[in-house]
């Protein structure tokens, strides 16, 4: 048993394989303050190694998902510090997009609530979203006077189409968890009362699978975005003998061996049995 997930902005709770990490600063709609910020650092770099940990969930506590960056302690608070606020900056984007975009681990963004400017970065960086049919997002940005920056322009545009895009950031109209679904900025949207489950189901189906099969697959869907063909087929085939490096449960011949030799499963409807 390693040190505990303790934070003040921060709840974890790990049950199962499925790590439920709560922003929790309800009373400011889960914004995100530099604390939460370097709480977050902490959280998601102790996750990336810990066995208990198999996928990771992240919500927010009460009626918001997160409210975007903390308008008071992120903005006004560090404009005049300038060492503090680089600080803050280096960490805000490290958890949201360095570690989370590619992490090893399979990572689900569960919307209860509102979703405004700078949540979409962890929005996006996560490898699912789902979504309360209550929930409301928007790129609020240019509504006071600021650009969606950090890496917001940049993880819409490759995240949604160029009209939709450009479209809520200029506008910064909100709009709802059924639009969000009709431009597949999430999965799916379902009803609050189904949120938890839904999301639990899917962590479930996750778990069942290889983890080094899904490290391999979700970096490597992620990271040839942007590369040119030779490339991309170079650095798959290089990610390819990757995993047959890492999987010490040898996936790729127990698969095998299992349906050609067993007869005891159909890769085309479900995971091998490891270990076996
Ligand atoms: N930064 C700082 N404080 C915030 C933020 C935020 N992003 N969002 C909410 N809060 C605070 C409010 O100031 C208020 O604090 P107080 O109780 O001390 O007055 C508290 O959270 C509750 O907010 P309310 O506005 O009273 O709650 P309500 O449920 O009516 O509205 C909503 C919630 C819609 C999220 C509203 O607070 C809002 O518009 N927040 C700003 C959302 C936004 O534009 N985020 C993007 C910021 S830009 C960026 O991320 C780059």
């Amino acid at each position: 048993m390693g040190k505990p997930y303790k934070y003040e902005t921060v709840l974890v709770d790990i049950d199962d394989g499925i790590a439920w990490v709560t922003l929790n600063r309800p009373e400011k709609r889960n914004a995100m303050s530099p604390q939460l910020n370097h709480e977050m650092c902490d959280v998601v770099a102790r996750m990336e190694t810990d066995p208990d940990v198999r996928v990771l969930v992240l919500t927010g506590a009460g009626e918001s998902w997160c409210a975007g960056m903390d308008l008071e302690l992120f903005f006004r608070d560090l404009d005049d510090k300038p060492a503090e606020r680089a600080v803050a900056i280096w960490e805000t984007n490290e958890w949201r997009w360095n570690r989370l975009y590619t992490y090893p681990k399979p990572t689900i963004a569960m919307v209860n609530g509102y979703c405004f400017g700078g949540g979409f970065t962890q929005l996006i960086a996560c490898d699912f979203a789902i979504a309360s049919e209550t929930a409301t997002f928007g790129l609020s940005e240019v509504n006071w006077g600021i650009i969606p920056a950090g890496i917001v322009s940049k993880a819409l545009i490759d995240c949604l189409s160029y009209r939709d895009g450009l479209y809520l950031a200029l506008t910064g109209k909100s709009f709802s968890a059924k639009k969000a679904e009709e431009i597949r900025l999430i999965n799916k949207a379902v009803p609050a009362a189904d949120l938890r489950r839904e999301v639990e189901t899917l962590a479930r189906d996750l778990i069942k699978l290889n983890p080094e099969a899904l490290r391999g697959t979700k970096q490597a869907f992620k990271n040839v975005r942007g590369m040119g063909d030779v490339q991309a087929a170079d650095y798959l085939a290089a990610k390819y003998s990757e995993l047959k490096f890492r999987d010490k449960d040898d996936g790729y011949s127990k698969g095998i061996g299992q349906f050609i030799d067993d007869k005891t499963y159909k890769p085309a409807f479900g995971a091998y049995k490891p270990g076996k």
